[in-house]
């Protein structure tokens, strides 16, 4: 039987889940997304191309897979248009018959993006630092039952009578709680339903498809966006995002059921880094942390942002692999821990005064975590050309038993470097 496998981040987002599913792709049929929209920002090297994506699965690099943009996906319309111009610009092929866009996916539109920034900049010292996409109000009118789906989108005269009723309601909002004067609901709707004509190819029932390709026997990768601590219920809440980022959101967001998911791939970057705000036990807001963003690269893919950056917390990555049901580590970005004298990984917090492994539930205890970190010595030598694990340092292998130790499962791959070929493949999660 075809297997299916899902690649969840166990962190905060950006933990290299681009790089593993384009890695992936080669082996599969299908790459799919279930939630988040272009907040996202997945990069995939490919020789010396780097290619950013944001909306559209990392899949669509590979000639002749079907990329799936499922119901749980929340699409700005503007976006996916500049993200398929600025593909097949680099010579990728796009056509409805590899990029499916679900009829019930939600629409951003501009009083989402227009929300997102005004109450981000009112919230003054307590914001959340999103990425301004429209991606928290296009989910909460979604959750409210006002939210507008691809499929009544292309519905020009229903798309125009929603469009202005919700603009209307917004107005009163922008207006009453921000000053502001808010947003002229016709010219949104004409410059829209041209926008409409362009995607309609594209926009299908995406469930009904996904069960046709199982049923050909057809291997399907689910690309997870965000990480697990910025899932909406089990994330660092509210520094998190508006979606389901665990695993369960694969399945509410493309219509599959859990039996579909044979494999979770939980991708840990070898250290944490965190864009936005709220609390982040290991950080290092030091030297520690800016070696570790100037040798990673560490700013961010969708906004530019330097990302704060810190230890490997082995709490957090515990909790994931509980939460998700991760079977495999994509262990990432080895090679930038090359060259420290010592690491520090938090194998504990201490939380008044007894140590726990227990990620907490409240932000109030989670501010008062200590990390309890271990130890070990680094290594010098550059790792980028190892293809074994035997062919790693000493000190890298030590390293990475005592992170198998704590996590209690195995690795498919370690990555140690942004290239496809950069990486020591343990498991072939497909075979
Ligand atoms: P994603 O959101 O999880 O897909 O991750 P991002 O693309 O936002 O950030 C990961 C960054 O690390 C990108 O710049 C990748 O090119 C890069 N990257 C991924 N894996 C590795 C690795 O093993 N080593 C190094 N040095 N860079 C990596
Ligand atoms: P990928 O898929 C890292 C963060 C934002 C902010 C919070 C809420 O590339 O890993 P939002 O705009 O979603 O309302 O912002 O979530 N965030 C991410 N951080 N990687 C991401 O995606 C993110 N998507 C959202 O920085 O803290
Ligand atoms: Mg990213």
């Amino acid at each position: 039987m075809a297997k299916n496998v899902a690649v969840i981040g166990s962190q905060w987002g950006d933990e290299g889940k681009g790089k593993i599913v384009d890695l992936l792709s080669e082996k599969a049929d299908v790459i799919a997304r279930a939630q988040g929209g272009n907040n996202a920002g997945h990069t995939v090297v490919v020789g010396e191309k780097k290619s950013i994506l944001h909306l559209i699965p990392s899949g669509i690099l590979h000639e002749g897979k079907v990329c799936i943009i499922g119901n749980g996906v929340v699409v700005d319309p503007k976006v996916i248009l500049q993200e398929m111009d600025e593909l097949k610009g680099q010579g990728v092929k796009i056509g409805p018959e590899n990029l499916l866009i679900s009829k019930r996916a939600h629409v951003i539109l501009p009083y989402h993006i227009l929300m997102d920034k005004l109450s981000e900049r009112s919230r003054k010292k307590e914001k959340i630092g999103t990425t301004g996409r429209g991606i928290g109000p296009a989910y909460s009118c979604k959750a409210s039952r006002t939210g507008i789906r691809m499929g009544d989108f292309l519905d020009k005269e229903l798309f125009t009578i929603i469009l202005k009723k919700n603009i209307e309601r917004f107005n009163r909002t922008f207006s009453a709680s921000f000053g502001d004067p808010g947003l002229e609901p016709l010219g949104i709707a004409e410059d829209f339903s041209e926008i409409a004509e362009q995607l309609r190819p594209f926009v299908k029932d995406t469930v009904g498809r996904i069960h046709e390709l199982f049923d050909e026997g057809r291997k399907v990768l689910y690309e997870g966006a965000q990480g697990s601590f910025l899932d909406i219920d089990h994330g660092t809440y509210p520094y998190v995002t508006s979606s389901n980022s665990t695993i369960g959101g694969i399945c509410t967001g493309l219509g599959v059921p859990p039996q579909r998911i044979d494999e979770v791939v939980g991708i840990v970057k070898a250290y944490t880094t965190r864009v936005g705000k709220g609390p982040f036990p290991a950080e290092q807001d030091n030297g520690v942390g800016e070696s570790l963003r100037d040798k990673g690269g560490e700013y961010g893919a969708t906004t530019g942002r330097p990302r704060r950056c810190g230890w490997l917390d082995m709490v957090m990555v515990k909790h994931a692999i509980k939460v998700n049901g991760i079977t495999a580590m994509a262990f990432t970005k080895l090679d930038v821990l090359s060259g420290l004298d010592r690491i520090k990984v938090c194998v504990a917090y201490e939380y008044e005064g007894k140590k726990t492994m227990q990620f907490p539930a409240r932000l109030k205890e989670l501010e008062k975590c200590r990390p309890v970190y271990e130890e070990m010595d680094g290594w010098k030598e550059d790792v980028s050309s190892a293809k074994t694990i035997e062919d790693l340092p000493e000190n890298a292998r030590k390293y990475l038993d005592r992170i198998r130790e704590l996590a209690g499962i195995d690795y498919a791959y370690i990555s140690v470097g942004k290239r496809r070929s950069e990486t020591i493949i343990v498991r072939d999660v497909f075979a």
